[in-house]
């Protein structure tokens, strides 16, 4: 990337990204022109929209923007049928980042999709997404067996966020994947509009599958888990619309991020965008490239304090300047101020930490009780 300091190339199962920021399967990726024009936005790599069998035929309206700044949608898979979509697509691999291709769902729509793909596109690798196969381990460890039978590239597996033991999934069906991207939308979830008292979405009862901002921790979460469960590469979705985003997935063991809502609230240039946030980052922090900062959270804590016994909400006079946020969080009204000066009534603080997030000048320490 130009003006680069830190080292942004990442690698996964071989394959070398300029920049761990990739598309993410959705409306922005729905087309070969569109593919074309995140790559010219800065993507790291392009993955397209789900492709399968047939086309779908999504009830409109399909996104929303929710108030809690999210997106909610009720799109499926691409409603281009699959040999046109893949003729569409030919034009992407003129581009220079790598390209994966998406598809879907069941083990014989993959048998069918996997091989055409791969003749026809010669993607870099192949994602597959088991939205709609339902929550169990076996059905779609048999969908990773049937594609990686019928295709030689890379398979990826995206998960989502709904089973219930993803540890249980990631484990069995490592042996038969290459990487695991985590996570597709949450849901089925629901919002409307209250003063008409109507759905915001064309589906059923108007329910829609969440994500953005809200999802992020979510996401943080099964990647860091699924990274910890098994050996394979994990590529972090969920929310990423900022270096720090970005970062944060990295750290929780992710090899690259990929990006959708962002991109669809505000266009293809986010993609460079995240990744001059993560470049601005490393540098500041003195990291000299991407791989440093891979997989840091789980092994900083084994640092961790561990409090044996209740913590105390201290105040580190030096810092407090008295401004007096910290008071006006304290539900439990433990927190007073005297003389510019943060005081804790040890009667009622119950050291639960709330008061220190909101403290700009670290001045609130929970120490040992
Ligand atoms: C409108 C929309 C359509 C999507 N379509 C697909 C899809 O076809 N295949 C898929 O695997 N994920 C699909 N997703 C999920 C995204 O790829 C991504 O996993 C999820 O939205 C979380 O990332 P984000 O918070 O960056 O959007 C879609 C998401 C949205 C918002």
């Amino acid at each position: 990337m130009k003006g680069s300091m830190a080292e942004l190339k990442t690698k996964i199962n071989g394959i070398e990204f300029p920049n761990p920021v990739l598309t993410a399967a959705g409306p922005n990726v729905r087309n070969g022109e569109l593919l074309i024009e995140a790559a010219q936005g800065g993507a790291g790599g392009l993955v397209s929209k789900t492709i399968s069998t047939v086309a779908a035929d999504d009830p409109r309206p399909t996104i929303r923007c929710l108030p809690c700044k999210s997106l909610m949608n009720c799109e499926t898979w691409a409603e281009t049928p699959p040999e046109e979509f893949i003729e569409d697509i030919k034009k992407v691999k003129s581009e220079t980042v790598p390209l994966i291709v998406s598809i879907g769902y069941k083990p014989e729509e993959v048998a069918l999709l996997g091989p055409l793909v791969e003749r026809e596109l010669h993607p870099d690798a192949i994602e597959f997404s088991v939205h709609y196969v339902g929550r169990s381990v076996e059905p779609i460890v048999e969908i990773a067996r049937t594609l990686k039978e019928v295709v030689t590239v890379p398979i990826w597996l995206k998960l989502s966020p709904n089973f219930l033991d993803i540890e249980e999934l990631a484990v069995a069906a490592s042996p038969y994947i290459d990487a695991f991207v985590a996570i597709n939308s949450f849901g089925p979830v629901l919002d409307f509009d209250p003063d008409n008292v109507s759905p915001y979405l064309g589906s059923e009862y108007g329910q829609g599958w969440l994500s953005g901002s809200s999802i992020l921790p979510i996401a943080l979460s099964i990647v860091y888990r699924v990274a910890r469960a098994q050996e394979k590469p994990v590529i972090g979705v969920g929310g990423v619309s900022s270096g720090i985003d970005a970062i944060k997935f990295l750290m929780a063991g992710a090899s690259a991020v990929q990006v959708c809502s962002a991109a669809i609230k505000n266009g293809h240039s986010i993609y460079g965008e995240i990744a001059q946030g993560i470049d601005r980052w490393l540098d500041s922090h003195n990291y000299g490239s991407v791989s440093e900062i891979i997989g840091l959270y789980g092994k900083s804590l084994t640092k961790r304090k561990l409090f044996t016994n209740k913590p105390k909400m201290t105040v580190v006079e030096e810092n407090c300047v008295g401004c007096g946020v910290c008071v006006s969080r304290c539900i439990q009204g433990a927190l007073s101020m005297e003389d510019k000066l943060c005081i804790v009534n040890y009667d009622r603080c119950i050291g639960c930490g709330f008061c220190a997030g909101f403290c700009k000048f670290n001045a609130m320490e929970l120490r040992k009780g």
